[in-house]
């Protein structure tokens, strides 16, 4: 087996690597005068099992994917597993008003042409690993992030939504704490407003949890409402931090004490690696 470090998972895919026991296999990059993306592979991967490590975002970091695919194809790999730490496009995932597409399908319908096995890490919907016509894993990092919280004294988890409650409900289990979700209504693409949610938080230690922080809005608006209810501390916690637009200042601005997210986005606070739960994916193969 060999692991190939992908320009945006170089972290996740050396301790994948590690993990596995497997040798990373780096790649050239370049970006040309306009624009257009070249890659190269610095190592062979005739007859190998090929796992490419490499999230989506940004854009770039698709078509290099696709090209690692296909390089790895052309010098004969036995079999190529695909490892996208974090699916961007996969938000669009049904058709919202007549004429859109769904990315996540369009996506997936590329990545799988010269693959044999999908890994992701918390997919925004687990419907999205139903558009892959091959293999298709989403495994979480949930309980990663919940060890990362152990010892500071975790007393409530909340979902920023409805929807987001069982990754809450799961963190909470593991920490012995409550859980709950705040009410969020959505104005446009970067203004969130969080309806007042009766929740006693008061002199508590509150981890908020989502999947995604993109312009931190969402957990901005949560923040600084837990923290007018007399919120003691509050952590935002993610799987996928993107943290557009100064999200992060935005978010220690709102009343965020901490920040933390995996490294399914390489970032400031990606403090939590996410290899050893896509691990698990291969060992299981494995035994
Ligand atoms: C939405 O469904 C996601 O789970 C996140 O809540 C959302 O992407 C966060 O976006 P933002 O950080 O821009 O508020």
């Amino acid at each position: 087996m060999k692991v190939v470090a992908g320009s945006s998972s170089h972290r996740c895919a050396k301790e994948l690597a590690g993990i596995l026991g497997a040798d990373v296999v780096g790649v050239e990059r370049k970006v040309f005068p306009d624009g257009e993306v070249y890659v190269r592979m610095l190592g062979g991967v005739r007859d190998e099992h090929v796992v490419i490590v490499q999230s989506t975002h940004p854009t770039n970091a698709l078509v290099e994917l696709l090209f690692l695919e296909e390089a790895a194809h052309d010098q004969g790999a036995s079999e190529i597993s695909v490892v996208v730490p974090y699916f961007a496009y996969s938000r669009q995932d049904r058709v919202f008003q007549e004429g859109e597409i769904v990315s996540a399908k369009a996506v997936a319908q590329l990545l799988e042409l010269k693959a044999d096995r999908f890994v992701t890490v918390d997919p925004h919907k687990e419907h999205i690993l139903g558009f892959f016509g091959v293999e298709a894993h989403g495994v979480s990092a949930v309980p990663l992030l919940a060890k990362h919280l152990e010892g500071r004294g975790v007393d409530t988890v909340l979902a920023p939504d409805k929807g987001a409650l069982d990754r809450a409900q799961f963190a909470a289990k593991c920490l012995g704490a409550e859980f709950d979700h705040m009410e969020k209504t959505r104005l446009s693409g970067t203004e969130v407003v969080m309806k007042p949610k009766a929740l006693d938080v008061k002199g508590k230690t509150v981890a908020i949890l989502d999947d995604i922080i993109s312009t931190g809005g969402t957990i901005a608006t949560a923040a600084a409402e837990l923290k007018r209810q007399g919120a003691r501390k509050v952590v935002a916690a993610c799987t996928h931090g993107l943290f557009l637009n100064n999200a992060l200042e935005r978010l220690r601005g709102a009343g965020c004490d901490e920040v933390v997210c995996t490294d399914s986005l390489e970032t400031s606070v990606s403090s939590v690696g996410c290899a050893p739960v896509i691990a698990d994916v291969f060992e299981e193969r494995r035994s």
